[in-house]
């Protein structure tokens, strides 16, 4: 061991407490005693305009699973080692942190469960998991159907009159339109509608994402933020939503009042099965801050992601015909006319498997980041894994509901229509936000499959619904 390991020796023989020795060689020795970690030299380029996680992979194919990258005065740690990523997200996740995104993402999240550490976290995992229960995710399925089927509908108009379509878009407000109606049970009709509060949503939104790729946080400036129009904007679409997210507990919070249904574990009111509903039900007790912090972190985590699965599914596929040949083979055996319910998610295995594999090779969110909180040892040991919903402690609420929500839009979609690149589609390149999107996005041609499907009968009570039984086989 070198100089500082022998200084530390010699103060401690002189007397100086151990304690003291701790805090005026802290890191010192963790430098001494394990080999040094790689350093990747140079700057990241363009960091803006292309996805980073591209330069960051190079970098990783230089340096190897774990090196060290400087930004002037902030170092980062990338990790891509699987071993390594694991002993940080799930064996020894309470020596970090989510650090610099629960900075950037406070404007709009607060201390909801995606930037939230330690007890706040803690208390509130405990409150959210329960919600999302079976019964729960049944009901969405039926949700999920309902959403995709209206836009199967603008789809058909589309293919009717030999327009293109922009499904990047169309994903996004898919996925708006059903997780409102799952958090807090608010319909967005963005598939339909412009409003106000639909605009709001996405200022908010692009705003979240331009700051965690943005270099110099000019937000935190106190004179720009009141002058700069941007940001008036910005202060301006929050405003709204948490004047929505407001009215909303307070209905739900007279509907609660008025409800005869006694509290349990799958607790659910048929006529508002939403995240809130049941929380506000199960007397959580927690101050409408936290509450629409928590709603609100929820509306972004299940919006842009989902929307991003989806289209980079629907841009592999229009790469593999072949799948997409087998992918119909199985939604018309398994489905038929009928709408999807929960006992078709472990029958549709293929659909799955492609969901599966497109966030294999595109993860959402692309990069997880987090701050390390107290001294920890990196080791190398060789295990695979893949991590398409984070993991350990932290891991994604939303796994299956999202899961399933994209097998239904998947499997209702390329029921009835074929997929194919527009002619003169500019070229789908990635750029990162918080999730991979494209460029300039997927623009496709949509067209009616052959065989006309029959539109399911929708016996509508609440969100409950039974399709006419209808195998295609028996036809
Ligand atoms: C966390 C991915 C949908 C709510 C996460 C994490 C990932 C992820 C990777 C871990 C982040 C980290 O470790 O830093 C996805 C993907 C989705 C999806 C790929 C869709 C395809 C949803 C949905 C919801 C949701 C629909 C809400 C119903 C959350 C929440 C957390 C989280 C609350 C934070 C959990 C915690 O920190 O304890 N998600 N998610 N997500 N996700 Fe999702």
């Amino acid at each position: 061991s070198g100089f500082p390991s022998l200084l530390k020796n010699g103060l401690s023989k002189i007397g100086v407490p151990s304690g003291v020795l701790e805090i005026l060689f802290k890191g010192v020795d963790d430098v001494e005693d394990y080999p040094k970690i790689p350093e990747a030299k140079g700057a990241i380029h363009a960091i803006r305009s292309e996805a980073f996680f591209i330069p960051l992979y190079e970098l990783y194919l230089t340096y190897g699973g774990i090196f060290r990258l400087t930004f002037g005065p902030k170092s980062f740690l990338i990790v891509s080692d699987p071993s390594i990523a694991k002993h940080i997200l799930k064996d020894n996740s309470k020596a970090y942190s989510k650090g610099i995104l629960a900075e950037i993402l406070d404007f709009v999240m607060g201390k909801g469960l995606i930037p939230a550490d330690g007890e706040i976290w803690r208390i509130r995992r405990r409150a959210i998991v329960p919600a999302l229960h079976q019964k729960y995710v049944a009901a969405m399925i039926s949700l999920f159907g309902l959403a995709t089927d209206r836009l199967c509908q603008k789809l058909d108009d589309a293919a009717t009159d030999g327009e293109d379509v922009e499904m990047e878009s169309l994903f996004s407000r898919l996925t708006l339109d059903i997780i409102g109606k799952a958090v807090f049970n608010y319909d967005f009709d963005s598939l339909t509608n412009d409003t106000g509060i639909v605009e709001a949503v996405y200022t908010v939104l692009r705003e979240a994402e331009d700051r965690s790729v943005s270099p110099i946080p000019t937000w935190e400036i106190p004179i720009w933020k009141d002058l700069s129009p941007r940001q008036r904007k910005v202060t301006e679409a929050l405003k709204l939503i948490n004047d929505v997210l407001d009215d909303l507990i307070a209905t739900c919070k007279r509907m609660v009042e008025e409800e005869e249904l006694q509290f349990s574990d799958e607790y659910m009111n048929e006529q508002d099965p939403s995240i809130l509903h049941f929380l506000l039900a199960s007397g959580d007790d927690v101050s409408s801050k936290q509450l629409r912090d928590d709603l609100m972190t929820m509306l972004i985590a299940g919006h842009e992601t989902s929307a991003a699965l989806l289209t980079w599914t629907f841009y592999l596929l229009s790469k593999e015909p072949s799948v997409v040949s087998k992918l119909q083979d199985e939604v018309d055996f398994v489905l038929g006319d009928r709408f999807p319910t929960i006992d078709d998610m472990k029958k549709l295995k293929y659909t799955t498997r492609v969901i599966n594999e497109s966030l294999r090779l595109y993860p959402q969110p692309p990069v997880l980041i987090r701050r390390s909180i107290e001294n920890d040892v990196l080791g190398k040991y060789p295990i695979k894994s893949y991590l398409p919903f984070g993991g350990g402690p932290r891991k994604c609420v939303g796994d299956m509901f999202a899961s399933f929500e994209t097998v239904v839009a998947v499997a209702m979609l390329v029921r009835r229509f074929n997929f194919q690149m527009a002619l003169g589609a500019p070229p789908v390149e990635m750029t990162t936000g918080a999730t991979i999107h494209t460029t300039q996005g997927l623009k496709m041609t949509v067209t009616r499959r052959m065989k006309p499907p029959i539109i399911p009968e929708i016996n509508m009570e609440g969100l409950k619904m039974e399709g006419t039984a209808r195998i295609l086989e028996a036809e």
